[in-house]
């Protein structure tokens, strides 16, 4: 089982990922939280406090003595953030889903470096807005995560930009913020077509920039469809826009773990003028949205990472999801890399697995429950 227990200048403290898998060697925090901690022991926090990113709660914990606004994306992220702080006794002033949620004039801002560059420009824009004249800004990520590129974001939206030695392969960035600097202009949120069908992409959300050759195959062998779909992981929602298409879907359902994801959903969604209902749902656990045995036909590409490791189970666990929401004789249909041996684990789950398409890197599986 992984270590739970983070030692750091503001106190012990035991922190659990989520979801908490028993096998899992994945910590909860990582070297990048722990330099940040130290640093604000060293120099204190002044003022109000934003976090931007705290993965599960380290950094909430660590700096909960100063009522921090904290900002994750994930549904994941923020019920992680939330059972941390309350297992460690803690609590914070609010837990948002993003960085246009934080209060103004911020007086001083800790942002974890995401891995995504697209994430951080569009945050680091949005935080220009709640900063106020004379705030701190201080981030910090794994030494891996931050590139020439990294720094020049903050240097042309923030200002000059300066980085700490690394320790334990982490770095800290020290930006000096200038109201008056005229910063590029957002290219967030991006907006490209595919097919004739518009797409709106929030920074951060999965293949935000082109669509991804996985769900190109998927999109040319979406099922036929009738009733209540659902997009399963739905990023900017282009398999669920693809399938609205069809006459006899009355309603489709969006639903994905990240709130960029579900609002890149709806952006898109409303951008096409698409004709039958839409429902849309950040939620961790498709069950937690959606009625079992009320759904037709279930779309989904799953994730095949979980921080850096090959992952199986967020899929297992969307699979498992997918079979208890559909109705007898509803279809799963399933693009994913084929290496992942996803076959196998989705027969486990209905019984039958078919293969509809395959390419040298991609197969769409389909499942009928
Ligand atoms: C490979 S992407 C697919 C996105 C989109 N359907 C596409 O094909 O472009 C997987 C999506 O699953 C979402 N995701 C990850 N964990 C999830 C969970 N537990 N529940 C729902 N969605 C999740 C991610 O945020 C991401 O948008």
């Amino acid at each position: 089982m992984a270590d739970r227990v983070l030692d750091l200048p503001q106190g012990r403290f035991e922190l659990v990922r989520r979801p908490d898998r028993a096998r899992s060697q994945l910590r909860a925090w990582d070297a990048a939280d722990a330099y940040l901690a130290r640093h604000f022991d060293e120099q204190p926090v002044v003022g109000t406090l934003g976090i931007v990113n705290d993965s599960y709660g380290a950094l909430a914990c660590a700096l909960a003595a100063h009522d921090p606004y904290v900002v994750a994306d994930t549904a994941m992220a923020r019920a992680g953030i939330a059972d941390n702080l309350e297992r460690n006794g803690r609590a914070a002033g609010a837990v948002v889903s993003d960085v246009d949620q934080l209060p103004a004039a911020l007086d001083t801002v800790v942002v974890r470096v995401p891995k995504t560059l697209g994430l951080l420009e569009d945050q680091l824009h949005l935080l220009r807005d709640h900063l106020a004249p004379g705030a701190r800004v201080v981030a910090g990520g794994m030494v891996r995560d931050i590139h020439t590129s990294t720094l020049d974001l903050f240097e042309s939206i923030l200002g000059p930009t300066v980085t700490s030695l690394a320790e334990r392969r982490a770095r800290l960035i020290h930006p000096e913020w200038q109201p008056t600097l005229t910063p590029p202009i957002n290219p967030w949120p991006m907006r490209w077509s595919h097919g004739g069908t518009e797409l709106v992409n929030c920074g951060g959300i999965f293949s935000a920039r082109s669509i991804d050759i996985g769900t190109r195959l998927l999109l040319d062998h979406l099922p036929p469809s009738t009733g209540t779909v659902v997009d399963l992981g739905c990023g900017n929602g282009v398999l669920g826009i693809a399938i609205a298409q069809s006459e006899t879907v009355d309603q489709v359902q969006f639903v994905d773990a990240s709130s960029r994801a579900v609002d890149s959903a709806q952006l898109s969604w409303t951008a096409n003028a698409a004709t039958p209902e839409a429902v849309f749902y950040v939620a961790e656990r498709l069950g937690a949205v959606v009625e079992p045995g009320s759904v037709d036909v279930v779309v989904n590409n799953p994730p095949f990472h979980e921080e850096r490791a090959v992952g199986d189970g967020t899929a297992w666990d969307m699979f498992v999801d997918a079979h208890a929401a559909l109705r007898r004789g509803g279809e799963l249909r399933v693009v994913a890399n084929r290496q992942l041996g996803h076959h196998s684990r989705i027969r486990k789950i209905f019984g039958n697995c078919e293969t509809v398409a395959a390419n040298r890197k991609f197969v769409v599986l389909s499942a009928i429950r």
